[in-house]
């Protein structure tokens, strides 16, 4: 799996994305500005922690790193004030020096795009960081390409979102292709609802990112076995929430259709879900069809702890939580697209690719 370690090569018209320190202590501060030197950052700021900074003044857009909790002048309050005034051009990464689960679903409520507990590993902060920059960058890039004057801002939002499909690919190539796959599979589902090419087409592109929030999660926890703690499910979950962060801000309809995708993807059918435990027509049709896609495409891959499953046992397995976790009518459409000749042809290249 590729890392996202050293920034990309900056030129004068490429300014390289500010990264901004405030609230870490000394040490704190010191040891994440030599993990990001390392990593190739050249463009990065300590603001000062000896007087009070107010974020929403003093942050220039870029991406900042407000240390929070204990020891830190910060809170998540800063970081909703923070959020609320340059959510546009600004992207937080929260770091905390002690874990607490509570401070870390408080940053991401507040608006935070990542949590991070310093880690012993600093390989887990310049990965995390490398996301937020990259996903800075390409709001940056959309706005740049909204402001051509192009016709009503759509070309910005096509923009955003091919560039953040790319990068799923380039920082994390299962989470590429399995959104792909999704990102297929729902699209030919919502056709087989009777939605028209418009609808379609805006999921075809919302899928592709619709788990942009895993970039954010720690790899020690996505990748975990076995039985996982309370800290690890807390923290996988909040992949939804920090993708809606990430998104958050800038764009037109198509990024906040997206927005709500990344949000609501994981609500079932009968509130069972997360994040707030939606239900019904209460979770968007464009969740209800990606839940179903992306059970399917989780069930049918290799994992390196289990085997896939056959086509047969997974649509059996989505008829079973049909109307639980599943929207039944969803269900249907979508086991009439795998079980379809062209359909399952498709996927079966899609799969293949
Ligand atoms: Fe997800």
């Amino acid at each position: 799996m590729a890392h996202p370690g050293a920034a990309a090569p900056q030129t004068a018209m490429n300014p390289a994305t500010p990264v901004q320190l405030a609230g870490l202590g000394r040490d704190t501060a010191s040891a994440v500005l030599r993990a990001l030197e390392q990593a190739g950052y050249r463009n990065l700021v300590t603001l000062p922690t000896s007087q009070r900074v107010r974020l929403q003044d003093d942050v220039v857009p870029g991406v900042v790193v407000v240390g929070v909790g204990a020891g830190s002048d910060y809170d998540p309050d800063a970081i909703a004030a923070l959020f609320e005034a340059r959510a546009p051009d600004v992207r937080v990464v929260a770091l905390a020096t002690r874990r607490s689960q509570a401070l870390r679903a408080e940053s991401v409520m507040a608006g935070a795009s990542a949590y991070l507990t310093l880690p012993e590993d600093h390989g887990e902060l310049r990965r995390t960081v490398g996301a937020v920059v990259e996903v800075f960058r390409a709001h940056k890039e959309s706005r740049v390409v909204a402001g051509l004057g192009l016709r009503s801002g759509a070309d910005g939002d096509l923009a955003l979102l091919s560039r953040l499909g790319l990068t799923l690919d380039r920082l994390d190539t299962e989470l590429g292709r399995h959104t792909r796959r999704v990102s297929h599979l729902a699209a030919e589902t919502a056709a087989a609802l009777g939605y028209g090419e418009p609808f379609c087409a805006a999921l075809r592109y919302a899928a592709r990112v619709h788990d942009l929030g895993k970039l954010v999660v720690p790899l020690s926890t996505l990748t975990a076995q076995g039985e996982l703690t309370g800290a690890q499910v807390a923290a996988i979950r909040s992949h939804a929430r920090l993708g809606a962060n990430l998104l958050a801000g800038v764009g037109g309809e198509l990024v906040a259709f997206t927005r709500e995708l990344a949000l609501r993807h994981h609500e079932w059918w009968d509130g069972g879900g997360y994040p707030d435990g939606l239900s019904g027509a209460e979770v968007p049709v464009s969740a209800r069809i990606v839940a179903v896609a992306d059970a399917f495409d989780a069930m049918t891959s290799h994992r390196s702890y289990r085997r896939a499953r056959s086509l047969r046992e997974a649509a059996e397995e989505l008829e079973r939580w049909s109307g639980a976790q599943f929207d039944p009518e969803v269900v249907a459409a979508f086991l009439r697209v795998v079980g379809g000749q062209s359909a399952a042809r498709g996927c079966a290249v899609e799969r293949a690719g």
